[in-house]
């Protein structure tokens, strides 16, 4: 460096060189060329060296930090290009195997000169990412407490919906098993008795026939004008008519008493082999108030099966659907059931012409989820799901397909056997 240049320096770094020395950061000042004319402290226990190593030798921080990426634009080439400070953030780099996080400040000096600024930052990026990694951790345990806590709240909503639906339904059972008890006697002895009844009527009328043909001529005004005040001949017609219609009404009454005991056989838990079929015909005969004039049920049954499971919970399964199929429709409507087996797999149809599931669709297996105020319990179905989910099978409500409307219920249980044909 000639003398004039030195002084020159000397003029330009004079004023400076306190700032520099009592700066925490890494301070360099080079000349034109790169080469150190000044350092401070920090940039020796940043870069490595002593001040006689340092001073004088070429200095680019690409170099010394391996930063391959940046020689071509160059901070401090940029500052004296520009005449104007630049900063560099986020500058990564290496110093012997220590990877490091720098700030780099490049100020032009007069004369070509530049002063370079390191701050180490790693320490605090070091911080920074762990502390994100925490808050990271932190949401993650947040959202597995809170997804917890939901879980279980809908595990004891399901408890809770499965022993009210429970007692629901034992008290329905014992009901319905109580009231078939008590009917089963005093019909069948209706039904028993009605044939005795037409015998002796017919029995009488005979006697009253062998009476009339031989009725002396002095008697016969006396009978003939009680025979017409009395109708006997319209209670002979009658009397018959009559013993029919109490026949077919006990009759009736001992299907209904029947299919109430197979119903409420509910209670059972055991498995047996059930056949659908029956089980839809018991629940459909149950049914017939609700459907008889309006509702039109169109049976398309496939080939016999039986399916091995818990009838009792099945046929609660059918008259849940049924139900909410036949509360669907307002006015008259059809329900069509359709049964096969596919893959070994029991599938029930039941295509309604009501007003369709909608926008609750998402919402309809909730338990306590329902649509019709206080004449529902909003059970039905969640609890027909979990008796299809503990038997292996599957249970789907949803809109029918096409224009017609109405909803369709698809429910599947596992391990169908065919019966031999003659046994539907
Ligand atoms: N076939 C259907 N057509 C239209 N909507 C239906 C049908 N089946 C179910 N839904 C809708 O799903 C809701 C829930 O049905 P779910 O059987 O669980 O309860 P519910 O029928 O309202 O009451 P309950 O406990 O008496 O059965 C109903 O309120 C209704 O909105
Ligand atoms: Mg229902």
């Amino acid at each position: 460096m000639s003398g004039s240049s030195r002084e020159q320096t000397q003029a330009v770094l004079e004023p400076l060189l306190p700032f520099i020395d009592a700066a925490d950061d890494a301070v360099v000042v080079k000349d034109s060329g790169h080469r150190i004319l000044y350092h401070n402290e920090p940039f020796r226990l940043l870069f490595g060296g002593t001040s006689r190593s340092i001073d004088g030798k070429i200095f680019r921080c690409a170099d010394s930090l391996k930063l391959g990426a940046c020689t071509r634009d160059c901070a401090v080439t940029r500052a004296q290009s520009t005449n104007c400070p630049v900063r560099l953030y986020d500058l990564k780099g290496e110093i012997e195997g220590r990877e490091l996080t720098l700030i780099l400040s490049a100020l032009p000096l007069p004369g070509g000169r530049s002063i370079e600024m390191f701050r180490d930052v790693s320490a605090e990026q070091r911080l920074h990412r762990r502390y994100k990694r925490l808050l990271a951790q932190e949401r993650m345990a947040k959202e597995a407490l809170e997804k917890a806590v939901l879980d279980r709240t809908e595990e004891l909503r399901q408890a809770q919906a499965q022993v009210v639906h429970n007692e629901k339904m034992a008290g329905l059972g014992r009901l319905a098993a109580g009231i078939a008890h008590e009917i089963n006697n005093p019909i069948n002895y209706i039904r028993g008795n009605v044939a005795f009844i037409r015998d002796y009527f017919s029995a009488l009328l005979e006697m009253i026939d062998v009476l009339r043909a031989h009725l002396r001529d002095d008697s016969r005004e006396i009978v003939e004008e009680a025979e017409g005040r009395l109708e006997i001949e319209y209670i002979r017609e009658d009397i018959t008519k009559l013993l029919r219609a109490v026949e077919a009404g006990s009759e009736r009454t001992a299907a209904i008493v029947n299919d109430l005991r197979t119903f409420s056989r509910m209670g059972r838990s055991t498995l047996e082999d059930t056949n659908l079929h029956v089980g839809i015909d018991t629940t459909l005969a149950l049914l017939h108030p609700m459907l008889s004039d309006r509702i039109e049920v169109i049976k398309k049954y496939g080939p016999p099966f039986v399916v091995r499971c818990n009838s009792g919970h099945v046929n609660q399964v059918f008259m849940n659907l049924l139900t909410n199929a036949a509360q669907a429709i307002s006015g008259t409507g059809t329900i069509t059931i359709t049964t096969w087996v596919d893959n070994g797999r029991a599938i029930v149809e039941m295509l309604d012409t009501g007003c369709g599931v909608g926008d609750v669709a998402e919402r309809i297996f909730d338990p306590f989820f329902t649509t019709k105020g206080v004449e529902g319990t909003g059970l039905g179905l969640s609890i027909s799901y979990g008796i299809a989910r503990d038997h292996g099978g599957k249970l789907e409500v949803r809109d029918a397909p096409g224009e017609a409307g109405g909803a369709l219920a698809r429910f599947e249980l596992p391990g169908a056997r065919y019966l031999p044909a003659d046994s539907d």
